[in-house]
């Protein structure tokens, strides 16, 4: 099989992200986070709040070649599928257009830029950005049952650490934030029964 040239793949993805210009001239910038945005902020922000945002579901459909896996093992990261009337809850960030740098480099496995309506949970409205890896991009792995799913978060690694700090990072952060998602939770079940059954080796 002919390996993707992903480093094209992750400087395409930035050129597009760079031509994002629906925020040009502004100061500032709420970007909504729903994956290891809500967990790790390894960047400068002004303020920080509970959100959510509306029509998208948060799916572990996305493969990472480079945080959580390697090209020829890829991990897999949530990205959002969209789902009339779902609710994906997160945090949202006040941003400086300076930051988008950092983030792009960030996310660069396949992660577009896309702007939203963001829901505070006072019920306010802001719209800003998210950065979602949808369908179209060589990194999506797509859907697979939750058992599946947590068999390759537990035998996945790659630079930024295990693919199951990933899940189980996120799953706390929701909790932390009193949220449920049933799909990362089933995950996370999944993963701690496959940590509990020893491996067994089917050659006699
Ligand atoms: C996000 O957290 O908003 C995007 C996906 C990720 O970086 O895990």
């Amino acid at each position: 099989m002919t390996q993707p040239d992903l480093s094209s793949i992750d400087a395409a993805t930035i050129a597009i992200n760079q031509r994002m210009n629906k925020f040009d001239g502004h100061e500032q910038v709420w970007l909504f986070g729903y994956g290891s945005l809500i967990y790790k902020a390894d960047f400068p922000y002004i303020e920080r709040r509970a959100a959510s945002i509306e029509g998208w579901t948060r799916r572990f459909w996305q493969g990472s070649h480079d945080h959580r896996g390697t090209p020829l093992a890829p991990g897999r990261v949530v990205t959002l599928v969209p789902q009339a009337g779902a609710v994906c809850d997160g945090m949202a960030y006040l941003i400086t257009p300076e930051v988008f740098a950092h983030l792009d480099h960030r996310e660069k496995n396949g992660y577009l830029r896309l702007a939203t309506d963001i829901t505070f949970d006072d019920g306010s409205k802001v719209e800003g950005l998210v950065y979602i890896a949808n369908e179209e991009n060589a990194a999506f792995l797509g859907a697979a049952s939750e058992f599946d799913i947590a068999r390759q978060i537990a035998r996945s690694s790659g630079p930024s650490g295990p693919n199951s700090d990933y899940l189980l990072h996120l799953a706390s952060a929701l909790r932390e934030l009193g949220k449920a998602d049933p799909h990362v939770f089933a995950i996370e079940q999944h993963l701690a029964q496959l940590r509990e059954t020893p491996a067994t080796d089917p050659t006699p």
